[in-house]
């Protein structure tokens, strides 16, 4: 996962839809996705992540719009979030909050999750913190493209 972007909070005039994500929507999830990080999924790795049926990926949608997504796999007792972009004109008014708390809601809280983030993604770092996420230490070099660390954050 990758770098935010700074904008001015934004304002969504219509309500924020949480549901699954569904195959249909990976095209909209694609643009979202290239115009959020340098070095994006491709179609390939949403379509894997999807066909897992343990596990969770979500859509927020404005009226027919989607915005936002979230990704998250099962590993064994662990849920780790993969992926969760939100577009860049609907970031700053609760779209990603929203994604989050549903995915507390289906896993049930039973087991921890965990991310790596770029230790550069301020903003990321500090909406996971917001959540209750924790840094848990380093991977270093994580990242190839351009060689920078990831903060490995836990929730219990
Ligand atoms: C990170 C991202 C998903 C946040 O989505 P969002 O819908 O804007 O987040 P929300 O509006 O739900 O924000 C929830 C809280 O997170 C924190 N936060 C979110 N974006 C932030 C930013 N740019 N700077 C500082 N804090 C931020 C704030 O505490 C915010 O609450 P507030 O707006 O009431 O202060 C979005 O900026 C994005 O898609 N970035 C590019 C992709 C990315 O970096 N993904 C994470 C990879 S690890």
């Amino acid at each position: 996962m990758s770098e935010i972007l700074s904008r001015e909070p934004s304002e969504l005039t219509q309500e924020v839809r949480v549901r699954r994500l569904a195959y249909s929507d990976l095209p909209a999830v694609i643009a979202i996705e290239r115009r959020s990080f340098p070095t994006p999924w491709s179609l390939a790795m949403f379509v894997l992540e999807l066909s897992k049926p343990s596990g969770l990926c979500l859509a927020a949608s404005v009226g027919d719009e989607l915005v936002g997504y979230v990704i998250c796999s099962r590993y064994d007792q662990v849920w780790h979030l993969m992926n969760i972009a939100v577009a860049p004109e609907s970031r700053r008014a609760g779209v990603a909050g929203a994604l989050i708390r549903r995915l507390f809601e289906e896993a049930r809280g039973v087991l921890p999750f965990t991310l790596e983030v770029r230790v550069s993604n301020h903003g990321a770092i500090g909406m996971y913190e917001r959540f209750g996420f924790r840094s848990a230490g380093v991977r270093p070099r994580y990242y190839h493209d351009n060689g920078e660390d990831a903060l490995i954050m836990w929730l219990d």
